[in-house]
């Protein structure tokens, strides 16, 4: 794991695109795995503003979504793909056929996951993969207790997840119980991975997924087993690495 540390969450954003600007810059028909959630909004933010200086194009490049919760359509404001829609994909000229986000609406879940895993194996597999990380330190929506060797599949979200998503929605009783997540094989079968991780409240669980057991309850712990990890902090994200550094 590489842990790169940047001032606060302005610089953080900035050295993501910068990464995925590079990777998309390096190899234009890159497959991009993209996440959701509050982290990556500024990455995007920073993406676009590369786009429109016409320093990149997303005309080649693929994407795969992570996860989308289990029964919002796609119209929904909540749903991960009307999230995409907004902060990316309407903005750049990215092709719709190359966007791939699960359908949380499929009649056929089972079919819709392995239909999933198969367009990311004939796309070639995922170049980067983009992360942020769950209070809980689940990475998608795989929570803790999970399988490892699962790939993309129907999830059941803890409590405490509904309870951090929930401000989001109106209240917590709106937030869907149920989500479809690329699994962690499908996560660990990335060639590169670049998690983000902003504020104090993911010190702990930082600290944890760096310095402690690697254990399915701890989701993300396994990503120190992946050759090719990039795990981007800002300084509040990191302020428990420290104290292990003087330990
Ligand atoms: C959601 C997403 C995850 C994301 C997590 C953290 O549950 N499924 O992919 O990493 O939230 O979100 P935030 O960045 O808002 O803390």
């Amino acid at each position: 794991m590489r842990i790169v540390v940047a001032r606060d969450y302005e610089e953080l954003s900035k050295k993501a695109a910068n990464i995925l600007a590079s990777q998309i810059t390096l190899k234009p028909d890159s497959v991009l795995g993209l996440a959701t959630g509050a982290t990556p909004v500024g990455t995007y933010m920073e993406l676009l503003r590369i786009y429109n200086e016409g320093d990149i194009s997303f005309s080649e490049a693929v994407t795969f979504n992570l996860d989308e919760y289990y029964g919002l359509d796609k119209e929904n404001n909540q749903s991960y793909y009307y999230f995409m829609m907004e902060h990316l994909f309407k903005h750049v000229n990215i092709k719709h056929k190359n966007i791939h986000i699960p359908d949380g609406r499929a009649k056929d879940i089972q079919e819709e996951c392995i239909h999933y895993e198969s367009k990311i194996a004939k796309a070639g597999g995922i170049d980067l993969q983009l992360l942020g990380i769950g209070r809980n330190g689940h990475i998608g929506f795989n929570e803790p207790d999970v399988k490892f060797e699962a790939e993309t599949h129907l999830v059941t979200l803890d409590e405490d997840t509904i309870e951090a998503n929930s401000r989001f929605f109106i209240s917590p009783e709106e937030v869907p119980k149920q989500a479809i997540s690329m699994g962690i094989k499908t996560i660990m079968h990335s060639k590169k991975i670049l998690l983000l991780a902003s504020g104090e409240e993911k010190a702990e669980i930082i600290y944890n997924m760096i310095y402690g057991k690697i254990t399915p309850e701890l989701p993300a712990s396994v990503l120190q087993l992946h050759p090719d990890v990039i795990v981007l902090l800002d300084e509040e994200a990191a302020s428990m690495l420290n104290k292990n550094r003087t330990s």
